[in-house]
């Protein structure tokens, strides 16, 4: 009888068993509007191996995958690159299932498995180390912090080919296995928005690992990531993305994001946008009540200035700046110039502590607390023109 599922071949040695999660919209907290997948991988040569698996839930689809090349209780080694749950979730069920010889992870994956799932004989491999996996060689390599202490990259010479986990993938879910066959906007946006809400803390890390990758001479025909399609043939596409986002260089992008009660703030938004439009910079408005803070995040990666607007409630910033700020403060982006701005009724603290959150992020505000662009009630003219210089100063002090 054929399996439900299938596993995709991607060498002839090496095939795609993960899971597509059509579903997901909210991955924790990140906004995945075009779903993802767990991917999984096996590795057939004289023994059998199984690179990571998925999230809980999805065993199903992992294992009818796995029965459409071999039969699961084959599995003689389960290489487990990364220990966060989308990844080891079934992990504790496929162990038990399918009782292989050996279990293998970072020195770091060994504790994080055994804290969260109470698992124990999983096996540490060291960083540069080999292991047989009847004649194919795998080479572990560890990312600590890429993006968590336990993460490794797991490679194999005599396929070409990289296991880079979390690293090089998309929250994308797609028929499509290659990166190739799916449109070039798709890709650029779900890598885009993978690396600013999940690497861009991390940034200091890639570069470092980009480096060592270098000099270990890997340059692979296929980079097989733990979420979304297989870079294929095009591998030096990803990585130069990677670098230019590690860099985090400033350009003319101006983001503007706010939110506003009677539409006052959204007045002072769309001035300011226009005094950056006058500078010849561009500028990204993001009303925060049709905008994800994962939109967000992955606007301000190729920005050079985040501004911010918000009303004041209860002497309070309006709660989805609140939101997004704190979200935006994780990430650490650098290299940002900016600015928060609103209107008020009476007391006006909302600009403030937008203003002082920014401060605190290391973002170079334009403007001191004292001479902040704010406006009483419905703006007047004159509190527009201030926006629209305020749009035109900050776009003047970027790249063109
Ligand atoms: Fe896809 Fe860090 O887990």
């Amino acid at each position: 009888m054929p399996e439900p599922f299938e596993a995709i071949r991607i060498t002839d040695r090496v095939y795609w068993v993960g899971a597509i999660d059509w579903a997901i919209r909210d991955f924790h907290g990140y906004s995945t509007g075009r779903g993802t997948t767990y991917n999984a991988y096996l590795v057939k040569a004289d023994k059998v191996t199984l690179i990571d698996t998925v999230k809980a839930g999805f065993l199903d689809q992992l294992m009818s995958r796995v029965r459409s090349v071999v039969d699961p209780g084959e599995i003689d080694t389960i290489i487990s690159n990364h220990s966060e749950m989308d990844h080891s979730g079934s992990l504790p069920a496929v162990i038990e299932s399918v009782r292989p010889s050996k279990v293998v992870a970072s020195s770091m994956g060994v504790k994080a498995l055994g804290e969260h799932f109470g698992l124990d004989g999983i096996e540490a491999v060291k960083d540069g180390e080999s292991l047989d996996l009847g004649g194919v060689t795998a080479s572990f390599y560890e990312t600590r912090m890429l993006h968590w202490p336990d993460s490794m990259f797991t490679y194999l010479a005599d396929e070409d080919l990289l296991f880079s986990q979390d690293g090089f993938g998309m929250h994308l879910a797609s028929t499509e296995r290659f990166v190739d066959e799916l449109s070039d906007c798709v890709v650029d946006r779900e890598a885009a928005k993978y690396y600013a809400n999940i690497l861009l803390p991390f940034s200091p890390v890639v570069k470092k690992v980009l480096s060592k990758v270098e000099d270990l001479g890997i340059a692979p025909r296929f980079v097989c990531p733990d979420h979304g399609p297989v870079w294929r043939d095009e591998t030096e596409r990803i990585v130069s993305d990677y670098a230019r986002w590690a860099e985090q260089k400033p350009t003319g992008k101006v983001v503007i994001a706010y939110d506003t009660m009677w539409g006052s703030t959204a007045k002072m938004a769309r001035a300011v946008a226009d005094g950056v439009e006058s500078s010849g910079r561009t500028a990204k408005v993001l009303p925060l009540r049709a905008s994800t803070r994962s939109d967000v995040a992955t606007e301000i990666l190729d920005a050079g200035a985040l501004v911010v607007g918000t009303p004041t409630i209860n002497n309070q910033m309006f709660p989805t700046l609140g939101d997004t700020l704190t979200y935006l403060r994780g990430l650490k982006p650098k290299n940002l110039i900016g600015a928060a701005f609103g209107s008020y009724g009476w007391s006006g603290e909302g600009a403030k502590h937008a203003h002082a959150i920014l401060d605190d992020m290391g973002v170079e505000l334009v403007r001191g607390v004292d001479d902040m662009v704010v406006s009483q009630y419905v703006p007047d003219d004159e509190a527009l023109r201030s926006c629209r210089e305020l749009g035109a100063e900050i776009g003047e002090r970027l790249p063109e």
